[in-house]
């Protein structure tokens, strides 16, 4: 090649790898990292994952596990999740369904007296509550099917913490006080977490050895450790001596399953979020569609909260008729996530007057609903690999009920069925028959991890919270719309309606005078929440330069990190 050739070609070169970087798709993109968890501790867990070699996906394991450990409050080995992923080398995305399934010996009226009245707290305290755990089959499912690394070093990070201990920060704290009476309930469980039969303090280690055996048995014999053999045993016989209902086949033939997420689009963000069994992706994309049809940018903040809490109402009350498990009832997806069935929803609502909900076709009563629980983490590696994992064990400390030597904290997550239609859950949630318990059926969730992309963005978001979980992540998809970074999506101020009850929950800072006079004189009722909710945990990607913004929630002690390569 002569001189004036080569130059050609290197020219020719050059401009075909900046075509190449303009329209580069992310996957591609071997960029900054993100990490963002609701503990210091766990995002640890995660970075020393991605440091050791690990995928976003080994590093997920990392975290949950991590988690199950320094925030036993929101999820473990006892309780279940959602885990939204993406796959950098072919784009594939998937949901693992880790949900929690009702027991074989489970029945619709479990819950309810010869009256047929709910017997109080029983689907709520000791092991009667807990369904079969699902964390410990998708920590062993996600690594022999997405990870690099073998289980045993993913769990690394948790099984140090359990053993060796972690100091108790306030955010436990807190849920150990307002807890503290279920947990002396059950023995074991205040001998681990109340040790010396009172609260810890700040700072004093919390060393749960029993846990680290367990994850030491599922690092050493994948889901096997957990759901059958010596282990099995004593944990079904710990909850049946308790009464409890659980049975060792329940164990064995628990099933991670995969699901195709839900999918939808609001002025130009492709929305990627969670399926059945989780109400989340399917109540979010209806309000989403029905607010697709208003200026929202350029409307009062009255006007526009008016018509997010009016979207609100219809979506929620959709989901108490709709929604369940879809291995068990037949979804009406098409109809849901339909423009056409969103407009005729729209048409129902007036610029400026409130719909009392009593006016919408009827599905049951419910009473006032609040909580904090649950976990959310976002993790994006340096190829482009994504989870969004939102877990549970349901209400703080779960069903408070830890067998005997497991060190297991069993979840109460058979409260999310609907345990009487009509009788609502701990968070005021009603549901129909859709939701009813079946045996080996499992309970209809909130939980919403979810990906967010347009043209410039790709953002990884979720939170706990309950049912006001879903209403998040509606606030937070519109601030994304608006432009908003990641501080500005998990710490924007929060509102929340339901349907049922009939009331517009908000954080006293969210809003102000002017705009609550202008919502009452529409017709809206509105009622302050002493406390703040939610712990968002967002990782943005910028598709062009691959820089990575992410945010931890303000208000809680989470901690997010980017991860500059
Ligand atoms: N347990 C809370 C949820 O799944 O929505």
């Amino acid at each position: 090649m002569n001189k004036s050739n080569h130059l050609h070609h290197t020219l020719r070169v050059a401009c075909l790898l900046i075509l190449l970087w303009v329209a580069a798709p992310v996957s591609a993109w071997a960029g900054d990292a993100g990490i963002a968890t609701a503990h210091p501790l766990a995002t640890a867990a995660a970075r020393q994952t991605l440091d050791k070699g690990g995928n976003a996906f080994d590093a997920a394991i990392a975290a949950a596990a991590a988690l199950g450990v320094v925030e036993p409050y929101g999820s473990g080995l006892g309780g279940g999740g959602f885990w939204l992923l993406h796959r950098a080398e072919d784009g594939f995305e998937t949901m693992l369904d880790g949900r929690e399934s009702a027991p074989a010996a489970a029945t619709r009226d479990m819950y309810l007296d010869a009256q047929g009245e709910p017997i109080a707290k029983a689907s709520l305290e000791g092991p009667l509550a807990a369904g079969i755990p699902g964390v410990p089959a998708t920590l062993d499912y996600l690594a022999g099917h997405y990870g690099k690394l073998p289980l045993r070093d993913s769990l690394a990070p948790a099984i140090k913490l359990a053993r060796d201990g972690f100091p108790l920060d306030k955010a436990m704290l807190g849920h150990l006080q307002s807890r503290q009476e279920l947990l002396r309930k059950y023995p074991e469980t205040s001998r681990i977490l109340l040790p010396d039969d009172k609260l810890p303090e700040i700072g004093q280690t919390i060393r749960q050895p029993e846990l680290a055996a367990t994850l030491e048995l599922l690092a050493e014999q994948g889901r096997a450790g957990f759901y059958q053999g010596s282990f099995a045993r004593q944990m079904v016989d710990a909850v049946r001596e308790a009464g409890g209902i659980w049975s060792l086949d329940d164990l064995k033939t628990y099933q991670v399953k995969e699901r195709k997420p839900v999918r939808g689009e609001y002025r130009g963000i492709n929305i990627t979020t969670a399926a059945p069994p989780s109400s989340g992706g399917i109540v979010l994309l209806e309000m989403l569609n029905i607010l697709s049809a208003y200026d929202l940018p350029k409307a009062t903040e009255a006007q526009r909260i008016h018509w997010q809490v009016e979207s609100m109402r219809r979506a929620y009350r959709d989901r108490a008729e709709y929604l369940g498990d879809p291995d068990f009832v037949e979804i009406p997806y098409e109809k849901l996530l339909s423009q056409d069935y969103a407009a005729s929803l729209r048409a129902s609502i007036k610029d400026d007057v409130a719909t009392s909900s009593s006016t919408l076709k009827p599905v049951a009563e419910s009473v006032s609903g609040k909580g904090e629980n649950t976990t959310h983490f976002s993790i994006l590696d340096k190829d482009g690999n994504r989870v969004a994992a939102t877990l549970s064990i349901n209400y703080p400390f779960g069903s408070g009920f830890i067998p005997k030597g497991t060190g297991v904290l069993l979840n109460n997550e058979m409260d999310d069925f609907s345990i009487r239609p009509g009788t609502p859950n701990v968070y005021g949630l009603v549901g129909a028959e859709a939701n009813a318990i079946a045996a080996g059926k499992r309970m209809l969730s909130s939980m919403t991890p979810t990906f967010l992309e347009d043209d410039k963005r790709i953002a990884i978001i979720g939170t706990p919270g309950g049912s006001r979980i879903i209403t998040m992540l509606l606030l937070g998809t519109l601030e994304f719309a608006d432009g908003g970074n990641a501080n500005r999506i998990v710490n924007r101020g929060r509102f929340h309606h339901q349907y049922l009850p009939d009331s517009i929950q908000y954080e006293a800072e969210a809003l102000d005078a002017e705009t609550l006079l202008e919502l009452e004189g529409m017709g809206h009722t509105s009622s302050p929440q002493e406390n703040t909710w939610g712990n968002m945990q967002a990782v943005i990607l910028d598709k062009h330069s691959g820089a990575v913004d992410a945010a931890s929630d303000g208000r809680v002690i989470g901690q997010a990190l980017s991860i500059t390569q």
